[in-house]
């Protein structure tokens, strides 16, 4: 038994209807920094490469299914406690003789050295064959509470609305996170019966079955804010405000100075490079990479961006998906990028778009560019070659092409390609006529002055 402890499988269980957070959107699906809370624990499991992980979803839950996908996922029809949805998933995680992970899809935050913990101590000497996860929280409110036998091991699990006035005042509490014993899971689940107060079936009673089959059972204790769980939207607020301060303090760690760490935004899955220094008020949505020595100023929104080394973003940026900024380009305030490839060393530094462009090495896009790349039906291109510069207040008509070292006047409404190296110019042409600006006043002058005589 002891040689496949260490071998694992994971259930998570996401069916409950999380009645309280008055939303349509399954409880899981809610997400902490742009990642589902469901995304967050399969993340957090991925590194102890389980080789099974089945999900219990409620009928209907398909934006479950598709988060967690590739895992199979098991329907609980009903929802009869948690004892009754870990024997949902029996058959999707097929027979598995080492232990297998019980986790909660609105607890996101179990870490995977905590995951790591559980599994240890399950494959220890003594093979408990439940090992909880629990925790001291500063006000144990309405968890399940664990009740030790003299000894210090784990004798049951009460839960509250069971628990007598001494087992309410016993603060170790129930995260709902276990490691359990795959060869005798099922049995247990069998023998679990729903005479309580919820009616429900209770996950929780494996412990005492477990116990009374001569078997041991144990805890490993987290840290109260690796086991928060999630009921309601504001629980959701202080989850995401935990997370950000975390992930704030990981961006420091790993070389990045933030120049006021609470301004900054994170996703789940931001990559920040070496010496990156990001001013206050900076937001990074989903898919953003940011290579070493890049500098993001003040209020920027990025999303579904690269950024390239030594490049300088903002202040008020806005880089949208598929905006690939090449080495030490500039991209400056209120300039929209959204699929664009911007070479290395380019700029574009005030009030442009840049839509579904190239934009080649060193050029200059002058204040006030658009690219025109939407007819109002379909998408199309502007190429602009390396040093080309774009006159300020230009419109590029895509699909255009302006060809390398090309310069194009300000204020050019450009429909037909630029050759290399040419100068277009597409605008009307200026017309000056010597004093007439002087004959004009003179002219309204007397007139005015006639009609004021005649009242
Ligand atoms: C559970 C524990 C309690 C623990 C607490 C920690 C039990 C009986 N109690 O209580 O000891 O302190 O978590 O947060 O396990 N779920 C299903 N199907 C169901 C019921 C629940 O999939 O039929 C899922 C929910 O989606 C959720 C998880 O199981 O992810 C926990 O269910 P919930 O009803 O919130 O359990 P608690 O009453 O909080
Ligand atoms: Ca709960």
């Amino acid at each position: 038994m002891s040689s496949s402890a260490d071998r694992i499988a994971a259930i998570i269980l996401a069916a409950g209807k999380g009645t309280r957070m008055k939303s349509t959107l399954p409880k899981v699906m809610h997400k902490i920094a742009g990642r589902a809370m469901v995304g967050h624990v399969l993340s957090n499991l991925a590194p102890l490469a389980p080789e099974r992980v089945a999900v219990v979803v409620a009928p209907g839950m398909d934006l479950v299914k598709r988060e967690v996908s590739p895992a199979p996922v098991a329907i609980q029809a009903e929802q009869l406690g948690t004892g009754h949805a870990v024997r949902c998933a029996r058959e999707a995680l097929g027979a598995f003789a080492g232990t297998i992970l019980i986790l909660f899809g609105d607890t996101p935050f179990v870490s995977t050295d905590t995951l790591r913990k559980l599994v240890e101590r399950r494959a220890a000497k003594d093979e408990p064959a439940v090992v909880v996860l629990g925790m001291r929280p500063a006000d144990a409110g309405a968890y399940g509470r664990l009740v030790l036998d003299r000894q210090g091991n784990l004798e049951r699990i009460v839960e509250f609305k069971e628990a007598s006035a001494t087992e309410r005042a016993i603060n170790l509490c129930n995260s709902g996170v276990m490691a359990v014993d795959g060869t005798i899971l099922w049995t247990l689940l069998g023998l679990i019966k729903n005479d309580n107060a919820k009616g429900e079936y209770y996950l929780t009673d494996i412990v005492a079955l477990a116990r009374a089959d001569g078997r041991d059972c144990a805890v490993v204790e987290a840290p109260e804010a690796e086991l928060l769980g999630v009921n309601s939207r504001a629980e959701l607020a202080i989850a995401e405000t935990l997370y950000q301060d975390q992930r704030r303090m990981v961006a420091m760690e790993e070389g990045a100075t933030l120049l006021d760490p609470r301004t900054v935004y994170f996703t789940a899955d931001t990559k920040l490079g070496r010496d990156v220094v990001v001013g206050p008020n900076v937001v990074f949505g989903p898919g953003v990479t940011v290579a070493d020595e890049v500098e993001i100023r003040a209020f920027c929104h990025i999303e579904g961006a690269t950024i390239d080394r030594g490049a300088i973003i903002g202040p008020f940026a806005r880089l949208r998906p598929g905006a690939e900024i090449g080495p030490e380009a500039h991209i400056g305030n209120f300039v929209e990028v959204k699929n664009s490839i911007i070479g290395a060393g380019a700029k574009a530094n005030h009030l442009s778009y840049l839509g579904d462009a190239d934009v080649g090495a060193k050029s200059n896009i002058g204040a006030g560019t658009i690219t025109c790349n939407y007819d109002g039906f379909l998408k199309a291109r502007t190429e602009i070659g390396a040093e080309a510069f774009i006159g300020s207040n230009s419109a590029l008509v895509a699909p255009v092409k302006i060809g390398a070292g090309a310069i194009v006047g300000a204020g050019s409404v450009i429909t037909r390609d630029v050759e290399a190296d040419a100068i277009a110019v597409a605008r009307g042409e200026q017309v000056s006529r010597a004093g007439r600006a002087k004959d004009f006043r003179a002219q309204r002058q007397k007139l005015k002055s006639s009609k004021a005589d005649k009242k």
